[in-house]
């Protein structure tokens, strides 16, 4: 006999409540209900002597690096089932960090080995937002390979925070909080999409002042391996396993009045679903991390798709890394601002095929009222690429009242000033600051005196210094090489056209988003007037440009500017000539996003799968005359233009697609 269908056996059976239960009935089958301070072992866990199954192999002080071990042989299996748990045939063991972690061959459970970077920039941060935290409540945090800890008092029982001072060895000195121990009044995380739950172990083996660590995941599969890998590494009395959707745990953890002080993202794609609750799941101040690999929605292949997730319309530009930054903090204080909250970013990084933020969440009403004003709508010329924005709202200061009313404008006319075409509008995005330049500082400083701390510590502090440089108050940038083909002259060199603006009297930085950025203060009419001055210098062929076009239209003004290219000394920002690693090297064959695990460890034929598959197929195909397709560039069927004598319409000739630091999508 048919079913009767009532929709709560409908949402149970297809998993809509059932996850949510799951966790509650497991974790209290286990009596582990995340518990409070009060109810976690007083016992001081020394991570070298009385943690249950240190693997003995990570006591030689050998530097992190990962790697991938060998296929699994029975030496290995030995070799790791010396640590705790054994290593069935078929799984490998992989080292990153502090973490091994045991995983299956067939793609049951999700690794992303390029993601180090965003595992090792998570925990250098929230370090740093720990050693705040905790020394506030006048604890010290230990975090092993750093010089000298110098012991400070907090005294807060002025209800003021006083002068933190050293105080003598043993008496009168702090509390101390050291990695792989818990600590009664450290921070609770939340590892909402732990997978195989290596980001969560490395929390517990390499920052200190944890009170405890949720690693959550929907799959089961997933859970199991995460359970595995927690014993195996020894860190069971700090990391819990949860099975359960993750917005159900962050929803319950919020009713129950138990928020987490640190959420950690890291979603296959877009993390807008989880983004509701987890701006009401983190406490007070506390810091949300945030991973998007969905960067071709927003970097504006998908404007509209961008809007559905983000409420923001992404655009194409050159600028789309940053303007993704801005998108999901938009997106973030958006949300937050229904339940009376709003963020305050401390570093927004983009990176490979990925952007990360972190920001903290604060509550209050007042604040919110100045949201609309953070907030910014983008007109962008499709011609020139000269892009204005136009706050959704305005904020004026009287003392210390503020006035709230609506912005005027728009900041343009009906078409572009400079090339006469028409203007995209995106957005609206974030427009203040990307970051809080003191915090990015105290996380520079402690890497730096905790070297080899990282596998990827180079270029974490690469990055972190062009970040430290970069100016804070304008919004997204311009590129040379765009400027340039605007008007289809060369380019200038960087140094060049930096000197320009700064003897023009503007300022001007890099971007770690971006090879070639340029953000300056300097208006656009500027920035015309110096190519204006370039192209002076290395004329184009005013009769090849067509009436219409933006060049014709920008070269036909005089420069009311002399620029001037003698190169400044103060040109050459110093994280470039330190020759800091600011951007990333291919790291390996195929790296990019990965595909989804699938249950079953079913090969998924997504994203690496197709690069492989479409790998060197124009160089298979080099031998074969009759596949090549006869096609010659525009150029050579012309047969005018530079360089039309090197085009070339068969792939032996062409040059080898170069991967570089945009999004392989
Ligand atoms: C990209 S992986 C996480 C990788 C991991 N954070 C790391 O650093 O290795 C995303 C994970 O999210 C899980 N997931 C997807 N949707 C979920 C949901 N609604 N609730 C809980 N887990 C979810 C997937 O099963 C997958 O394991
Ligand atoms: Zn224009």
């Amino acid at each position: 006999m048919k079913a009767k269908f009532t929709p709560l056996a409908w949402f149970m059976r297809h998993g809509i409540l059932q996850l949510g239960r799951t966790v509650t009935n497991q974790l209290a089958r286990r009596g582990r209900r995340f518990p409070p301070p009060e109810d976690l072992p007083a016992k001081k866990l020394c991570p070298s002597k009385d943690m249950e199954g240190e693997c003995p192999q990570e006591a030689n002080g050998s530097h992190p690096e990962q790697h991938e071990e060998r296929p699994p042989t029975s030496d290995l299996a030995m070799d790791a089932g010396s640590c705790t748990g054994p290593v069935k045939t078929g799984e490998t063991v992989i080292t990153e960090g502090k973490a091994k972690i045991i995983f299956p061959s067939a793609n049951e459970v999700f690794y992303n080995p390029v993601q180090e970077f965003n595992r090792d920039l998570t925990c250098a941060v929230i370090t740093e937002f720990i050693r705040l935290q905790l020394s506030a409540k006048g604890i010290q945090i230990a975090v092993p390979g750093e010089e000298k800890i110098e012991k400070v008092v907090v005294d807060l029982s002025e209800g003021e925070e006083a002068e933190s001072e050293p105080a003598p060895d043993g008496e009168g000195a702090a509390q101390a909080a050291a990695v792989g121990e818990v600590c009664k009044e450290g921070v609770r995380i939340l590892e909402a999409l732990a997978a195989s739950g290596l980001r969560s172990i490395r929390f517990a083996k390499e920052v200190p002042g944890l009170q405890a660590v949720v690693a959550n995941d929907f799959s089961s599969k997933a859970v199991e391996l995460m359970a595995r890998n927690i014993q195996f590494n020894g860190v069971g009395h700090l990391v819990t396993s949860s099975l359960a959707d993750a917005r159900m745990l962050m929803y319950q953890q919020k009713a129950e009045k138990h928020p987490f002080d640190i959420i950690d993202l890291d979603p296959y794609g877009s993390p807008a679903i989880f983004l509701d609750a987890a701006v009401q799941a983190v406490s007070e101040g506390g810091l949300l991390c945030v991973t998007c690999t969905d960067m071709a929605v927003m970097a504006g292949n998908s404007g509209e798709t961008c809007y559905s997730k983000y409420g923001a319309m992404s655009i194409k530009g050159k600028f789309c890394h940053e303007m993704a930054l801005r998108i999901i903090l938009h997106s973030l204080d958006l949300r937050a601002n229904c339940y009376q909250r709003y963020i305050v970013p401390l570093l927004s990084v983009s990176a490979d095929f990925y952007i990360r933020v972190f920001v903290r969440v604060f509550t209050g009403q007042a604040t919110v009222k100045a949201s609309a004003s953070k907030q910014a709508l983008l007109y962008n010329c499709v011609g020139c690429g000269t892009h204005q924005f136009q706050r959704l709202g305005k904020m004026t200061g009287h003392g210390s009242n503020f006035k709230y009313s609506s912005a005027s404008g728009p900041p343009v006319g009906p078409s572009c000033e400079h090339c006469h075409q028409r203007h995209q509008l995106g957005g609206p995005m974030w427009a203040e600051p990307l970051h809080d330049q003191a915090f990015v500082q105290r996380v520079l400083s402690a890497l730096g005196s905790n070297l080899g701390r990282f596998g990827t510590q180079d270029r974490i502090q690469g990055v972190l210094s062009m970040v430290t440089e970069e100016l804070s108050d304008v919004p997204l940038y311009y590129t040379l090489d765009s400027l340039s083909s605007t008007i289809h002259c060369n380019t200038p060199s960087l140094l060049q056209f930096r000197s320009a603006l700064l003897h023009a009297g503007y300022r001007v930085s890099l971007s770690h988003a971006c090879k070639n950025a340029i953000k300056t203060d300097a208006p656009p009419s500027v920035l015309w007037d110096i190519m204006r001055c370039w192209e002076r210098l290395h004329p184009v062929k005013r009769e090849r440009l067509s009436d219409t076009s933006p060049a014709f239209h920008i070269l036909s003004v005089e420069p009311t500017l002399q620029a001037s290219f003698t190169i400044r000394e103060d040109a050459n920002p110093k994280s470039r000539k330190q020759g800091l690693k600011r951007f990333q090297e291919n790291p390996e064959a195929y790296w990019g996003p990965k595909a989804r695990a699938k249950a079953g460890g079913g090969i998924s034929t997504s994203l690496q799968d197709k690069r492989k598959l479409h790998q060197n197929k124009r160089k298979e195909r080099a031998g074969d005359r009759s596949q090549v397709k006869n096609i010659p560039c525009k150029r050579l069927k012309e047969g005018s233009g530079a360089g039309a004598e090197k085009c070339c319409p068969s792939p032996e000739a062409a040059p080898e697609a170069v991967k570089t630091d945009s999004p392989p999508q």
